[in-house]
């Protein structure tokens, strides 16, 4: 039995999460799910976005499956990611059949770190301007090597690549990329290698394919995973991971979507592929490619798929859709 928090949020947040949760009722896993509050409309309500109880709810689960937060995102999600201690994003580049991948068969991770680096907020203003500090420590550095060259390990991968910045940001990156090749050494199974970040960014588009396991800082981190959701199709299905040493927070990497919220529009693959995550940090391998096998199935067909995806049927017809193969794989 798996202690599950679950935030739906806000918007289409509410949606895709009751068909994930539809979809993993077919999973031969058993769940205790509990309920938590957290995003705009309990803000309207209580005066907060995110209470205590749904920190301690959240920290007292193996795992938490969020939807999404409408204008609070930052003061919820960003915030959980900090007091959880989350300091992981994880975002896998995959390509699925039936949908606008601008490359076939792509499949590659993105490891940001999530808790320095540019993102830390000690911005100041000066009299010419303002200045920003990035902090890069090599704690941070070498837990965040540390766990790409672990995931690499359990997800049968071969390499895992630092992006950085070193040649300019001698310092900062230098912490990072000394702290990245000294937790190579303790995995010479798998080979490592760096680039910089904007090279990097023109092999996302060039090819794509010599990735397998990116670790990279905050910021960077931000801006090619969003790159990288856009080589793979829309935000519909895009998931994401936040892990910390004893807790995976799994969410969409999509917002609470109002021009989809309440209309049964809104795509959740996004939500069950975060739900595919969950299950392989759970290290229910088997079951996650299931369910992942079913979801690609549903999509590769093309029939029973939401407008995004060129098709007429509901948030719910879909998660059906997929829940139904998955009883029959
Ligand atoms: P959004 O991700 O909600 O929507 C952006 C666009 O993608 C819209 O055109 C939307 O229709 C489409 N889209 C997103 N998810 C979709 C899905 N599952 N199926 C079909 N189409 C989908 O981002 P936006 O519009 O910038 O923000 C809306 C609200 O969400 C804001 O209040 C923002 O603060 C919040 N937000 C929350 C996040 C979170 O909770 N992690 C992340 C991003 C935004
Ligand atoms: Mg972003």
């Amino acid at each position: 039995m798996y202690k599950i928090s679950v935030i739906p949020g806000d918007g289409i947040g509410k949606e895709v999460m009751e068909a994930a949760l539809h979809v993993l009722e077919a999973v031969d896993l058993d769940f205790d799910y509990e309920f938590a509050e957290a995003g705009d409309e309990y803000e309207a309500v209580s005066g907060i976005p995110l209470p205590p109880e749904t920190i301690d709810i959240v920290k007292d689960s193996q795992s938490c499956l969020f939807g999404a937060a409408g204008e609070s995102a930052a003061d919820v999600i960003v915030k959980m990611r900090q007091e959880l201690d989350l300091y992981v994003n994880l975002r896998p580049v995959k390509s699925y059949p039936g949908t606008k991948s601008l490359f076939e068969n792509l499949d590659f991770v993105i490891v940001r770190e999530n808790t320095e680096g540019m993102y830390i907020g000690l911005e100041e203003e000066t009299d010419e301007g303002a200045i920003a500090k990035r902090v890069i420590t090599r704690k941070a550095s070498e837990r965040i090597s540390r766990f790409g060259f672990e995931y690499a390990v359990k997800t049968g991968r071969k390499s895992v690549t630092a992006v950085h910045k070193a040649n300019v940001l001698k310092k900062t990156d230098g912490v990072f990329k000394d702290s990245f090749y000294k937790v190579a050494e303790e995995f010479p199974q798998l080979e490592s290698n760096d680039f910089y970040v904007d090279a990097t960014a023109m092999y996302f588009l060039t090819k794509p394919e010599i990735f397998d396991v990116i670790v990279t800082t905050n910021l960077f981190g931000d801006i090619l995973s969003d790159e990288g959701a856009g080589l793979v199709g829309g935000l519909g299905l895009i998931p994401s991971a936040n892990i910390g040493d004893n807790l995976g927070l799994f969410e969409p990497v999509h917002g609470s979507a109002p021009s989809h919220a309440g209309k049964g529009t809104a795509n959740p693959a996004a939500m069950m592929l975060s739900a595919v995550l969950m299950l392989d940090y759970l290290d229910e391998t088997e079951e996650a490619r299931k369910m992942e096998n079913a979801i690609v199935e549903t999509l590769a067909e093309g029939k029973v798929v939401t407008q995004d995806l060129g098709g007429k049927s509901s948030t719910m017809a879909m998660a059906t859709e997929v829940k139904n193969k998955l009883e029959n794989l």
